[in-house]
């Protein structure tokens, strides 16, 4: 049976995706931009043609939920497609706000559409993969990417597309681990209930497009202060959106809050750092590549266990 592997990274968002303009086509209410992290990686390999359907994620079978959202995704591509076999891995925690989905259906579209034999191009993959998960659309490419909200009805121009390499900007994202488990509210229900109680959404909306284009520029010109200031304020309007839902959705802990003001410790004290934070727990802290021994120390004394990540390559068949 024609099988293939996949390799993709996944991407924390600068400037974030919260909100959908279309559920059934997944099309975003903001555009955002992000930076694809190695050495976290998801490997999945699909067999095109089986008995039956089988995904089977870090070693144990996919429930009914998590398993539907698989298979449906491979129903776009091909919706008289033969059972297949999904076999994916992840090389760090699942669904703790470490962005798996995005690795993840980078990964199964990259890996579908080679055993399928099918030749698409990158923008149909980043379609499909925008599909199974938004922030996917966006690991497709290495480095820094964008996903533009698109202005087609069908969706079509809604998806990654790059901003530049790896190595355009030796930087560092350093994971403040405080809870590794999985997280409590799904990013996809956590949205969607933002969209429909709180009524600092419309204004979340409005706003984000300035962000995606001051974030474009300052990565652009290799400007860490000016890309820091826009992703904190990212992040935090985002979380606001969400604190003033009804009944308030809060991913942070005691130990989030904690980690941010470590973070805000050092930048006073002239070390460059700064903070996001995602539909978990955790804190991610963007510094130069120079400063990344003294932003570790500085985290390590508030958080469960540190991840150090740095720019990584574009997701790739193997
Ligand atoms: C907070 O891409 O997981 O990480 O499209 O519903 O699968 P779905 O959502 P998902 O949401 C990611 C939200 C975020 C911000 C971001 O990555 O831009």
């Amino acid at each position: 049976m024609p099988t293939a592997t996949a390799v993709a990274h996944p991407n924390i968002a600068l400037c974030k995706y919260w909100g959908k303009r279309d559920r059934a086509l997944n099309l975003p209410a903001t555009p955002s931009l992000s930076l694809t992290l190695a050495p976290y990686a998801t490997r999945t390999t699909v067999t095109w043609g089986a008995d039956a359907d089988e995904a089977r994620l870090n070693g144990r079978i996919a429930d009914g939920k998590e398993a539907r959202r698989i298979f449906a995704n491979l129903d776009l591509l091909d919706p008289h497609r033969p059972p297949c076999v999904v076999t994916s891995a992840n090389n760090f925690p699942t669904a703790a706000g470490l962005a798996s989905s995005s690795s993840g259906f980078a990964a199964l579209v990259l890996a579908a559409n080679a055993a399928s034999g099918a030749s698409r191009t990158i923008e149909e993959l980043a379609v499909l993969a925008r599909r199974g998960s938004g922030s996917a659309t966006r690991s497709l490419f290495g480095g820094w990417a964008e996903w533009p909200m698109g202005a087609r009805a069908d969706g079509a121009d809604s998806h990654g597309v790059p901003l530049a390499p790896a190595d355009h900007w030796d930087v560092r994202m350093l994971v403040a681990v405080l809870q590794a488990g999985p997280k409590g509210t799904s990013s996809t229900d956590g949205m969607v209930h933002t969209q429909e109680t709180s009524p600092y959404y419309p204004v979340w909306t409005e706003q984000a497009p300035a962000d995606v284009v001051e974030a474009r520029a300052a990565v652009l010109r290799r400007d860490i202060e000016a890309l820091g200031a826009v992703m904190e304020r990212s992040a935090m309007r985002m979380h606001a959106s969400m604190l003033a839902a009804d009944p308030p959705l809060c991913y942070w802990r005691a130990g989030t809050l904690a980690a941010v003001d470590a973070v805000k410790a050092l930048r006073a004290s002239g070390t460059g750092a700064w903070y996001t934070m995602d539909a978990g727990p955790n804190v991610k802290v963007l510094c130069a590549a120079a400063d990344e021994e003294a932003v570790h120390a500085a985290i390590a004394a508030v958080s469960e266990r540190v991840e150090r990540l740095a720019p990584g390559g574009p997701a790739r068949v193997e």
